[in-house]
């Protein structure tokens, strides 16, 4: 579905230049959960916006077997804008009438209902986060790009996330690649983990997870759950 070969990256501005990005190489089959962790810095960011075609400045190559969509690691909503208007923005670009009854299953889904007519402020965390990834959802893209998604949320919300996420990404058969720098969540969620070391950021080690799925919380206290942590923290030092 994803196939990167050999991509780096470099930022110039008037004086400087930095290379963020160094040989990237990376495949994610479809419907895979791919996670990417990485320092903080190293260019996860600018990878994903080189695949959403947001910087085109780039030497390598990369090709998607269909569209993508990006979600930031802030959940841009739109603070003027209900929660429902936030949501059906995509149709609204498309200009397409949303799908009232499919909405409202999709509400149910993402565990919204009752709060289509609030605003983003008066929502807690995780409802704003499962809010903008149902909106990312009905872009109707195969490929989600998500960008530390529950990066801000706090450690118990965050885990509640996990399980619910998987539900919607099993249930709905989408290509996922995620980004975080928790290495708990990247093992819990994932099919297959690429580490990227410090900037400029090249791909250091790439990890199968191989619990079966559906997972559990049981799955983060075992042996083999260690031998994973291990391995991450030792590519994370290279
Ligand atoms: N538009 C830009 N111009 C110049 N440098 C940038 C720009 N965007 C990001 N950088 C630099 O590139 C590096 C990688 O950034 P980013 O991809 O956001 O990292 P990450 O998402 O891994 O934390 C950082 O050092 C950052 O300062
Ligand atoms: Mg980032």
């Amino acid at each position: 579905m994803i196939n990167v070969n050999n991509l780096s990256n470099t930022y110039k501005t008037k004086d400087t230049s930095i290379k963020v990005l160094e040989n990237l190489f990376l495949t994610c089959e479809k419907n895979q959960f791919v996670s990417i962790i990485g320092p903080s810095g190293c260019g996860k960011s600018t990878f994903f916006k080189i695949l959403s075609g947001i910087i085109t400045d780039y030497s390598g190559s990369y090709s998607v077997n269909g569209q993508v969509i990006y979600m930031h690691q802030n959940d841009n909503l739109m603070p003027w804008r209900s929660i429902y208007d936030n949501i059906i923005l995509p149709c609204e670009i498309r200009k397409e009438e949303p799908d009232r009854n499919m909405i409202n299953q999709l509400i149910k889904e993402f565990e919204l209902v009752g709060f289509m007519d609030m605003y983003p402020h008066q929502l807690s965390g995780g409802m704003r986060k499962r809010a903008a990834l149902l909106r990312a959802y009905l872009t109707n893209r195969e490929v989600m790009l998500l960008d530390e998604p529950f990066g801000s949320l706090d450690a118990l919300t965050r885990k509640s996330m996990y399980s619910w996420l998987l539900r919607i990404w099993f249930k709905h058969q989408k290509t996922v690649l995620f980004i975080t720098h928790d290495i708990e969540e990247a093992i819990y969620l994932s099919d297959v983990i690429y580490v990227m070391g410090k900037r400029p950021a090249t791909i250091v080690d790439k990890i199968s997870i191989d619990f079966k799925r559906p997972r559990n919380m049981a799955m983060l206290l075992g042996q083999e759950y260690l031998t994973y942590k291990k391995r991450l923290l030792e590519s994370l030092a290279k």
